[in-house]
């Protein structure tokens, strides 16, 4: 049979031209979306009295087959029919004769690819949620696992104020709930539905699109078709969110290969999720988050590639329209995979307590806390300030850590200092001193474990709706 839109044309399609525009190669991935869609438009058609129930049901039932035959990798996709809409009609009039041109009625290409996007991103946009929430527990089962320890926390890479790894861990926590947020957000706008405005204008034909919208699980119509088939902001949305927790991920891998450097030595990735040099025999190294870091790339890639490709477009459809595909499943294959990885890579780290404990006793972190000391002896904080950046500068001349001071060397600096200090400038009373809300005292950060997972919770509720 000739091109389902040949009848105005008197020569067949330029082959290379055939190549060029043709989206099979990769919108097949839409083959379960788009026969969904069928069914609920032709199902309506029947209800709206546009073709018989009869006409609906065979349709139906050859749709129906087709799909099963796609599951089984049974069909041969043609470029020469370009799309997965164009093959699936053709596939549907091979089986059922002419009948299967009706499918068609009061229906376009362009209300149908929005529709099996839509579909689509709401299908994965809940597979997404579920992913982040794994990553979520992996952070609350090793913040559990580590309560207490202590390891330095770092402002420019440099050592700052000690803090408790779990704190640390913690703070990866909340940045992924609120990517969950956003996905769950979003899905307000993902859930309106494109079907049945037609190639721009709506349609002559007496169509239900409230049943449609119902039918597939929609909350709402598109309230104007012009708008229906034109945008793809709910794709871009997507993206977004997408990039900004492919940046999330991205700075966690960053912390997790400085971590299982010998340099910092502060965790081991478990074997299984890393891999050696083909040289160097003596190498176990962190390919897994260099990845994760290296692909946030194309995911922010693909959000710039669709942002750049719509900017221009004059409403309503354009062709450029169909360069929406690749990048978004392109981005969807690398979160799945990335998330996939995450969470069991976070629950069978090792960490080396030790390894941070020793690096706090080595450092000058606790100068703050020396600080505060004076200033609760009645010292204002910027004289206290300048006094203790004198006594480290001493102490890094004497080449000492600050414990290791004596109680002369101290009042050297200010006769305000008393045997007390000692304790003050313990690692742990370090940490627990900043015991303000969300601070890392270990009571706060037991809280905010608590509340973690009870968000956890909550959050279950609301996907599970
Ligand atoms: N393959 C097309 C796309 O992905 C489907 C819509 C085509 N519509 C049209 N009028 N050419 O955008």
């Amino acid at each position: 049979m000739s091109k389902l839109w040949g009848g105005r044309f008197t020569k067949s399609t330029n082959q290379l031209v055939e190549e060029f525009t043709a989206s099979i190669e990769f919108d097949q991935q839409f083959a379960q979306e788009d026969i969904a869609g069928s069914i609920a438009h032709v199902t309506m058609l029947a209800e709206c009295s546009i073709i018989t129930n009869e006409e609906a049901k065979q349709i139906i039932t050859g749709l129906k087959t087709i799909e099963e035959k796609i599951k089984a990798g049974s069909v041969p996709f043609s470029v020469e029919d370009e799309d997965i809409h164009m093959n699936i009609e053709k596939m549907l009039i091979d089986e059922i004769g002419p009948l299967g041109g009706k499918l068609h009625t009061g229906r376009s290409r362009n209300d149908q690819v929005a529709t099996d996007i839509h579909l689509y991103v709401n299908k994965k946009t809940h597979e997404m949620i579920e992913l982040v929430t794994a990553v979520q527990q992996a952070f609350v089962n090793q913040a559990e696992a580590n309560m207490g320890v202590i390891m330095p926390g770092y402002t420019h890479l440099q050592r700052a104020q000690p803090v408790l790894f779990s704190h640390h861990l913690l703070a990866y926590f909340w940045m992924f709930e609120r990517d969950k947020q956003r996905l769950v957000d979003s899905l307000q706008r993902v859930n309106w539905s494109p079907l049945g405005s037609g190639a721009l204008a709506g349609t002559t034909f007496p169509i239900d699109r409230d049943r449609t919208a119902a039918l597939l699980g929609f909350d709402k119509v598109y309230p104007n078709s012009l708008d229906a088939v034109s945008d793809r902001d709910f794709v871009l949305e997507f993206l977004s969110i997408a990039s900004i927790l492919m940046t999330h991920i991205s700075r966690l891998s960053e912390e997790l290969v400085t971590w299982s450097s010998q340099e910092f030595d502060f965790i081991e990735l478990d074997d299984s999720f890393c891999t050696g040099s083909s040289i160097m025999p003596q190498k176990k190294n962190p390919d897994v988050p260099e990845l994760l870091r290296g692909k946030t790339g194309r995911v922010h890639g693909n959000l710039f590639g669709l942002l750049t490709v719509l900017k221009g477009l004059p409403l309503a459809y354009n062709k450029d329209m169909q360069e929406d595909k690749e990048g978004l499943l392109d981005t969807v294959k690398t979160l799945d995979g990335s998330l996939r990885l995450l969470a069991p890579m976070i629950e069978t780290m090792q960490v080396k307590q030790e390894n941070m404990y020793n690096a706090v006793e080595q450092d000058y972190s606790n100068a703050t806390d020396i600080a505060d000391y004076l200033v609760t002896k009645g010292l204002p904080f910027r004289q206290a300030h300048e006094i203790i950046g004198k006594i480290v500068l001493y102490a890094i001349q004497q080449k000492k850590f600050l414990l290791a001071l004596t109680l002369e060397e101290y009042q050297g600096f200010s006769s305000l200092f008393e045997e007390d200090i000692f304790d003050v400038l313990q690692p742990k009373h370090v940490v627990d001193a900043r015991n303000s809300l969300g601070g890392t005292a270990k009571n706060q950060v037991c809280k905010q474990l608590e509340e973690a997972k009870d968000s956890l919770k909550v959050d279950d509720q609301k996907v599970m709706g």
